[in-house]
């Protein structure tokens, strides 16, 4: 008997066929040059660096110490095994009382004790990625939307849009006032909303802000809660780096302006969180929803069934999280690390004439490229960023894939390397600069390629061509054709 060949494409279902987990997206695209030539200080110490990744390891050696101290926190151990059973077991989706507990005192702690959180309230889920989208399921249908400021964290659109089919609409912030959220904005957006038919449903904040490393003040807090009241919407705060600020002024949670303010209708408001960044544990996935509405809780709490945190997990960060010295001692040194980090990379661009928005928190800033822009367009900053992560070898990422919408902006992650590491990224980008300035003062010579129309780069295995007229290669602003980096291919 024949069977019919069929298109595998029509087998599948329209989430599993379409693009919405943004893969083809320059963000991926960079982490995928880096996996095919990636960096190691002895075996390919010519490869790409990895600058694309908000992970924290400048603190592992200080949760190794406690976890080596504290070998009864596992049930994998002599020491832990007693318990096994007990934790092994199916477990109520409400999550282990000590969990809860643990992880609402160590919110509040986060926040300078200016704030309590009901364990109550807590709901578990798969990172801040499994938190988001069971936000989404549980505020808006298909169609309607979420208005967020830009730049935002590029996963944003999978973990809101792929699988719910919810919208985001982008409130655009631009760097004239540093990015700042205005209700000049707010209002823009949620009439542009308005007239294409579109229900807004909520406005998505992520603060501290990946990707501009900055937090939000009280004021534009303020601003935001008044907004959603009037328009009675949602509020979803992403704070996912709340304890990850290193320098002044403090960070300013939204419960602190939400309780200050007896008009706000607290139904409204909702927290995303997770230790993957404030703790440098995104292997461990744990996330949490905190909402002040019970029916959201219940609807998050029924969801989190896709999600759940391992009992194992649970059970290790209860006790992990209520030892208050070795928190506080965390906390304290982590700080300090991720601010001399910080220092030291800001301060070495500066000294190449490179700025960055002034920031304090996070695990990235935003560096200025604009001007080594041939003009202020996309194509020009991915033209520039194809030639630093093919030709300097660092995969850092451009602004576009945050949604920005000027161009020249980089995204930088500085506490994913150790320090060895650091320094070669640096002098790599420093060395890049000087030579793109070296080359603006010295005019350019007929390059011997000249007859041809196209220049050639050679690139990592899987980033597209870069291809230049011969207009682009005299550009004084072009930093290419001047670059040793570079190899004609005529
Ligand atoms: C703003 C923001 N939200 C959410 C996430 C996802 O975090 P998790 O690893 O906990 O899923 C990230 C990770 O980079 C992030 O930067």
């Amino acid at each position: 008997m024949g069977f019919i060949v069929s298109n595998n494409q029509n087998l599948l279902s329209k989430i599993a066929t379409n693009d919405g987990h943004g893969e083809k997206s320059p963000y991926f695209d960079g982490w995928k040059a880096y996996d095919s030539d990636p960096f190691h200080l002895t075996k390919n110490p010519n490869g790409v660096i990895q600058m694309g990744l908000a992970e924290n390891q400048l603190s592992f050696d200080l949760i190794e110490d406690w976890i080596k101290r504290h070998p009864e926190a596992s049930i994998c151990t002599i020491e832990g095994v007693n318990e096994f059973k007990d934790i092994a077991n199916y477990q109520d989706y409400h999550g282990l009382p000590a969990f809860r507990n643990a992880v609402a005192n160590f919110m509040g702690k986060v926040r300078g004790g200016r704030v309590t959180f009901n364990p109550d309230h807590i709901v578990m889920s798969g990172g801040a990625t499994g938190a988001a989208e069971t936000i989404s399921f549980c505020l808006a249908d298909p169609g309607e939307a979420f208005l967020i400021p830009s730049p935002y964290y590029a996963a944003f659109d999978r973990d809101l849009r792929w699988r719910t089919g919810v919208q985001l609409l982008p409130i655009d912030c631009d760097s004239s006032n540093n990015f700042n959220i205005t209700i000049t904005a707010l209002e823009a957006a949620y009439q542009k909303a308005q007239e294409a038919n579109i229900r807004v449903k909520g406005v998505l904040i992520n603060n501290p802000s990946n990707p501009l490393g900055t937090i939000l003040d009280r004021e534009t807090l303020r601003t935001l809660v008044r907004f959603i009241n009037e328009k009675n919407i949602h509020l979803v705060c992403d704070e996912i780096y709340a304890a990850t600020v290193f320098a002044k002024p403090d960070f300013v949670s939204i419960p602190e302006v939400v309780e200050e303010n007896k008009e706000c209708n607290r139904d409204l408001i909702h927290i995303l969180y997770s230790l993957s960044k404030d703790m440098g544990m995104p292997g461990f996935r744990v996330g949490i929803i905190y909402s002040y509405n019970k029916n959201v809780v219940n609807c998050a709490r029924k969801m989190s069934s896709f999600g759940l945190i391992s009992t194992q997990t649970q059970h290790l960060i209860a006790a992990m999280l209520s030892d208050d010295e070795f928190v506080d001692r965390f906390l304290t040194q982590n700080s300090k690390r991720l601010a001399r980090r910080h220092k030291t990379f800001t301060e070495g661009l500066e000294e190449v004439g490179i700025g960055s928005l002034k920031s304090n928190a996070g695990l990235f800033f935003w560096m200025d490229l604009r001007r080594l822009l041939k003009e202020p367009t996309l194509e020009a900053e991915m033209s520039l960023w194809r030639v630093i992560i093919n030709d300097v070898k660092l995969n850092v990422s451009p602004g576009s894939s945050f949604h920005c919408t000027e161009p020249g902006w980089f995204r930088v992650c500085f506490a994913n390397m150790d320090d060895e590491t650091m320094e070669i990224a640096l002098g790599r980008i420093r060395k890049f600069v000087v030579q793109v300035k070296n080359s603006e003062a010295v005019p350019a010579k007929k390059p011997r390629w000249s007859k041809n129309n196209n220049l050639r780069l050679s690139f990592s295995r899987r980033c597209e061509e870069i291809v230049m007229t011969p207009r682009q290669m005299m550009s004084p602003h072009s930093p290419m054709p001047h670059s040793p980096l570079v190899r004609a291919r005529t």
